[in-house]
């Protein structure tokens, strides 16, 4: 099976490309290495995939449309697995335009392709950002969306669009809503990398809304294997799915269990406006439909991931 993923020198995309090249699927990726975190992070990841003669990469930016019709008509693939966007709640209150341009506009360029391209099977990264701030924990798919800034509203955006399609193509789109991933080559401006950072830096960790917050940390392992028994099964019809571990972790525990065994430097500071307090996602649909039951132990990754980090001198990237 050939399948393509946008984004691939993303956290999320390059992990999922591994995997899948590690289970012989053709893998085919772009990128446009937009300048949102660490080039040379991105730049270094792709050089492990490029490691593997199954995967094809270029460099394409998806919301130019001209070029992504070319690239297109030069593949021939069965799967889009679209991870490509703008990310992170915080920088939608500083760039918000980005997120209409990369997420909306550079998502209805791969629609329509892919209905050019009579593309079985489509699927894309939603966000648990789309619910919003819920009180009916574990979230359920079903849940009413109530998104709190301009990135949610992308993402709820994307599973709009991605239901309207259903009905004039024939193709399957899965919407998979991510619960705050981590692991290997993850984001540096996300949580876990911060507090890494901070430590091996000496810099300041700065603890938002003092700590109080509960995420359902997803170890990135869990998800792109999620992911991939996603791809292989069959759907009749538009499915959302929470991608979580169904385990709201609080913030202020993880840097109480860190600081007991590494140096920080701790500042507290008040809540973000963009942020919400809890995510804590039920993963039963996912769960039912792929059959996975086991889910990885936080600290352990955790701390795993931390190894991987320093090994690799992440910091100076
Ligand atoms: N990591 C998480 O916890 C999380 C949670 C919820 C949703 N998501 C979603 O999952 C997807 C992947 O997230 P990630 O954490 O890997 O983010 P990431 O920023 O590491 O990966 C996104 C990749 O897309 C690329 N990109 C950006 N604009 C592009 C464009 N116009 N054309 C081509 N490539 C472009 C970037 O260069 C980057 O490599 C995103 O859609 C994100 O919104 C992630």
């Amino acid at each position: 099976m050939k399948i393509l993923i946008t984004g691939a020198a993303g956290f999320i995309g390059f992990n999922l490309a591994k995997y899948l090249l590690k289970k012989n699927y053709d893998v085919y990726g772009i990128d446009n290495f937009d300048d949102y975190y660490s080039i040379p992070l991105k730049k270094k990841r792709l050089s492990i995939l490029k490691k593997d003669k199954k995967f094809i990469f270029k460099d394409l930016d998806i919301v130019n449309k001209k070029k992504l019709e070319l690239y297109f008509d030069s593949i021939n693939i069965d799967v889009i697995v679209n991870l490509a966007a703008q990310a992170g709640v915080r920088y939608s209150l500083e760039n918000p335009t980005k997120y209409i341009d990369v997420n909306v506009l550079g998502f209805i360029n791969l629609l329509k392709v892919a209905k050019k391209n009579k593309i079985k099977k489509f699927l894309y990264a939603s966000s648990s950002s789309v619910y919003g701030e819920s009180t009916n924990f574990p979230l359920k798919e079903k849940e009413k969306l109530n998104p709190k800034n301009i990135y949610a509203i992308s993402k709820k955006l994307n599973e709009e669009l991605a239901e309207m399609h259903q009905q004039i193509c024939n193709i399957k789109f899965i919407g998979l809503r991510f619960f705050t991933i981590f692991g290997e080559w993850g984001r540096p401006d996300m949580f876990m990398l911060k507090l890494f950072k901070a430590h091996l830096t000496k810099d300041v960790f700065y603890l938002n809304n003092y700590g109080n917050h509960l995420r359902d940390f997803t170890y990135v392992g869990d998800a792109v294997e999620s992911v991939e028994k996603l791809i292989k099964k069959k759907f009749n019809k538009h499915e959302v799915f929470n991608i979580c571990s169904n385990n709201p972790i609080n913030i202020y525990d993880v840097v109480k269990n860190f600081k007991k065994k590494f140096n920080l430097k701790i500042k507290l500071v008040e809540m973000h406006k963009a942020d919400i307090l809890k995510t804590h996602g039920c993963n039963k649909k996912l769960k039912k439909c792929i059959k996975k039951l086991n889910y990885s132990d936080f600290y352990k990754k955790l701390y795993q991931t931390f190894d991987w980090y320093k090994k690799n001198k992440i910091h100076k990237l």
